[in-house]
């Protein structure tokens, strides 16, 4: 098994009525955790880098464990850029051996966001790669991802068909109320279910992605504020949504907070409970298994993935 691209993933995913998950990767052991949930539940897989994360953890390193993972589990791996946000960290990405990459335009008019995706579009095709565009804006905040609320604003249907006939892309992420991040809604969460259903009116077959897609798990939020963290109003989107949402047009669903959280929440009791230990293996050991737990319900309970490969 080599690297794949997402596009057979996409195709029998939206038949099927599931969704891809998309895991953030960071370092070796979120890889690992994600990539054992993934064989033992035979789930077709995306892992994603962010800008962030290649720069935390360097190219070449993040390339190898990806084709460890791919070694040792087996499995058909899509290896993603997250937030692409110029040509240039998209060829470099490109070029260096990812599979898929996002370039998001969002912040830019609709005229620049069509100019710059077609353009990555037209160089990654070129080398057999494929691309997510992005329409419509989240909030949130992450490292290179920085959107007010006042400044998201949902996907307009009417524009969908023309973005995706001009600039050519793979797959389209939309924004439906979803936001990144571990604060995602203030009062009752909600999704612009009717925006989706028009969209995938509009663009029959058309594989559409959701970011901001962590449910904020209450159970590592609560860890999290026992032992010392302090996250009141911690809220993400209820699974039963996100389950809905793969049912729909919805192929490729993305989750970071989610892990940040288990891992986080693990290494905080860890050493509130042995705070003399410093073997790293003590507590990354635990801090991986929880990723594995995580991301195991996912596949099985959120994405609908499970013995799809
Ligand atoms: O949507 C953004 C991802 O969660 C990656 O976040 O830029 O902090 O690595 P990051
Ligand atoms: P979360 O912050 O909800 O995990 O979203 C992650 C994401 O969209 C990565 O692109
Ligand atoms: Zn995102």
């Amino acid at each position: 098994m080599a690297l794949v691209t997402s596009t057979e993933m996409f195709k029998k995913a939206y038949e099927g009525g599931y969704a891809i998950g998309a895991f953030n990767v960071n370092n070796m052991e979120i890889l690992q955790g994600i990539t054992e949930a993934a064989k033992e539940t035979k789930a077709p897989l995306i892992l994603q880098v962010s800008a962030g994360a290649r720069k935390y953890a360097n190219h070449t390193y993040l390339i190898k464990l990806v084709e460890a993972a791919i070694i040792e589990t087996g499995l058909p791996i899509c290896l993603h850029l997250d937030h692409g946000d110029t040509f240039e960290l998209c060829k470099s990405c490109i070029d260096g051996g990812f599979t898929s990459v996002m370039i998001d335009g969002s912040h830019h008019s609709f005229e620049d966001n069509i100019k710059l995706t077609k353009q990555v579009v037209e160089y990654a095709h070129d080398k057999g790669v494929v691309v997510e565009g992005e329409l419509g804006r989240l909030a949130g905040i992450e490292d290179a991802v920085n959107v007010s609320e006042k400044d998201a604003a949902f996907t307009d249907p009417d524009q969908v068909v023309e973005f995706v006939e001009r600039t050519g892309v793979d797959s389209l992420a939309i924004a439906i109320g979803t936001s990144h991040g571990a604060f995602k809604f203030k009062g009752e969460a909600k999704l612009r279910f009717d925006i989706l259903e028009d969209i995938q009116k509009k663009l029959p077959g058309f594989p559409i992605v959701l970011h901001g897609a962590s449910s904020v798990m209450p159970e590592y939020v609560e860890i999290i504020n026992k032992f010392g963290g302090d996250m009141p109003g911690a809220k993400g989107v209820p699974e039963d949504m996100l389950r809905k949402a793969a049912s729909m047009a919805v192929c490729k669903i993305n989750i970071d907070s989610d892990l940040r959280l288990a891992l986080t929440a693990t290494i905080r009791k860890y050493f509130a409970e042995n705070p003399s230990h410093f073997d790293p293996r003590q507590y990354l050991g635990p801090a991986r298994q929880a990723i594995k737990d995580v991301v195991k319900h996912k596949i099985i309970n959120v994405l609908g993935c499970n013995d799809k490969v």
